[in-house]
This record gives structure tokens, C-alpha cells and sequence, in this order.
């Protein structure tokens, strides 16, 4: 027998155990089945939906008790000012990833400079900062050509970004950027966190040597591509900083250390002393 959007909403939310955060997923998960708005769903409860989308809805509703992150199930999250496309090939974006936007930006505009993204995932760096600042030429690259494929598709119609598979900086010899920025995976192997986690590409998140080995060699390769007056951006864990601060230095950096929005230390800055 066909449901009403009401009934199907109060069935779903008390499978999934009737918090306000269940309700909300609920809402969100029929809304995703049935193609309805927000505002259409609570305005007209008494719609009948069809058996194929309560079907889709008792679907996801049961992927998402089994743990299954809302945005795989959407296909879809915020970051900064867009909506990107997200797949179990890509990290889902995190707000904290934020402040890498909010540093770049914030930076003196001195016209046009180059950037690139390295290991951009779903291209959320890259698409956020080519949308922003459309006289830049903006690089996205990732070693993983299922995420580079989602980053495409997060980019399309950027005519000022361009996507280039590949491991960190080693096919970029003899060129320079003016920024080089990252995300790059830097849990270790050991980490409480990561059975949390387990939804999510292991080779975005875990980084040998004690979760540092991705952050040191981006730090190395990158003395040799970054322009004179560059900076390189990092971000890495809250217990991380002083370790990426020192590794700055040893590859003949200054630095400039940043905390989050919830005071976590959560980037560095690394630039060339002449330039400071
Ligand atoms: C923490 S995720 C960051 C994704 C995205 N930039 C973000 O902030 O949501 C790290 C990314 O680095 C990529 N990656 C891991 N090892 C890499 C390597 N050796 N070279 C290039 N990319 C790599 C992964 O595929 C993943 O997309």
C-alpha cells in the first residue's frame, strides 16, 4: 500500500531512533528518494509516495543504521560556498579544511598567481579557490584517478583549473607555483579514530611513519617548485604542528602556524626567508 510523506518520515526517523539528528538524516534521506525540497515535504505530508520510492528509502534508511555517512548516501556535501559531489572514492570534506581556504584568501591579492592542489580528493580546495579567484590558474592532482574523475566533475565549467593524475609534486619537474597547498593524509596506522572511519579511503586518511610520512615528503619535494615569494600550506592533525613546524625549518622554511575555528592546531605556513 502507498505511504504518505508524513508516515513515511515518522517511520524512518524512528528506525533510525527518533533524535532531532535522526529526524533530520530521515528528512534528508526521503527527501534524496523522492526528489521532493525540504519545504515540499513538510507542506504537503499527506502526498502519497511511490512503492519504488519507499523502496529506495527503506534502502538507505538501512545503510545508514549500518553506519554509512550521510553524504556517501546523498552523494553530496557543503564546503565553503558549493556543493560537491562525493563518492566512497573520495574523503568527505571536513568544515576544518575550511581555514586552508580562509588563509589563501585572506592573503594580500597581487594579481593573478599559480596554484596547486595536491591530493585534492573531491577538488574542494581546488574548485573553491579557481571559483573565487578566477584570474588564478589553479592545478587539481591526486594519485587516485577514481577521485580525480569526482574532482572533474566538482570542476566542470572552471575554465581556469585543470586536473593532472600523480604522486605529490614528482611529475611537476621545471615548472614553479606561487602556492602549493594540501590536505594530505596524515593519521597514523595506530589511531583510535580510524575504525570510525572505515567507510572513507584508507589512502586518504593514513600516512606511514607515524602519520607524517605524506607531510614530510610534500614539505621536501616542494623547495624545488615553489616560487621565490611563495608559501606552502599544510594541513595536518591537532598533535601534528610542532613536528610540521620543524620539518618546515629543516627544509629551509619560515613559518606561520594556524589553529582552527574550534582552537585546534590545524595548518602551517611555510615560506622562503628572503621572502618574509
Ligand atoms: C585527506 S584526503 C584530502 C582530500 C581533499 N583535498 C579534502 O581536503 O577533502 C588526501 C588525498 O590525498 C590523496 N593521496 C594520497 N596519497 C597520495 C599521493 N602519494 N599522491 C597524490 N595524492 C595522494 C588521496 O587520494 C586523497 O584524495
Amino acid at each position: 500500500m502507498s505511504k504518505s510523506i508524513g508516515d513515511a518520515l515518522t517511520i524512518a526517523s524512528a528506525a533510525l531512533g527518533n533524535d532531532p539528528s535522526d529526524r533530520r538524516d530521515a528528512a534528508l534521506l526521503l527527501g534524496h528518494a523522492t526528489g521532493l525540497s525540504h519545504s515540499q515535504l513538510i507542506a504537503r505530508p499527506e502526498t502519497l509516495i511511490c512503492a519504488q520510492q519507499h523502496k529506495q528509502l527503506q534502502e538507505l534508511i538501512e545503510q545508514r543504521r549500518l553506519g554509512q555517512p550521510m553524504a556517501y548516501l546523498l552523494g553530496t556535501k557543503a564546503f565553503w560556498d558549493l556543493d560537491f559531489k562525493v563518492t566512497p572514492d573520495t574523503l568527505i570534506p571536513r568544515p576544518e579544511t575550511e581555514l586552508l581556504i580562509e588563509i589563501i584568501l585572506s592573503q594580500p591579492h597581487t594579481g593573478p598567481k599559480t596554484l596547486i592542489d595536491l591530493g585534492t580528493g573531491s577538488g574542494i580546495i581546488a574548485a573553491t579557490i579557481a571559483q573565487a579567484r578566477p584570474d588564478w590558474s589553479v592545478i587539481a592532482t591526486d594519485e587516485s584517478f577514481d577521485a580525480l574523475r569526482v574532482a572533474q566533475h566538482n570542476g566542470a565549467g572552471m575554465r581556469n583549473l585543470n586536473f593532472v593524475a600523480g604522486n605529490w609534486l614528482t611529475c611537476f619537474g621545471g615548472v614553479t607555483f606561487d602556492i602549493i597547498v594540501a590536505n594530505p593524509p596524515y593519521i597514523d596506522a595506530l589511531d583510535a579514530h580510524l575504525p570510525a572511519l572505515v567507510y572513507e579511503p584508507r589512502s586518504a586518511l593514513v600516512s606511514e611513519d607515524d602519520g607524517f610520512r605524506d607531510l614530510k615528503g610534500i614539505i621536501h619535494q616542494s623547495t624545488a617548485l615553489l616560487a621565490d615569494s611563495g608559501y606552502l600550506l599544510l594541513e595536518h592533525g591537532y598533535t601534528q604542528q610542532a613536528a610540521v613546524t620543524r620539518e618546515m625549518a629543516l627544509a629551509g622554511y619560515e613559518s606561520t602556524a594556524y589553529s582552527d575555528l574550534a582552537d585546534n592546531p590545524r595548518a602551517v605556513m611555510g615560506y622562503r626567508k628572503e621572502a618574509s
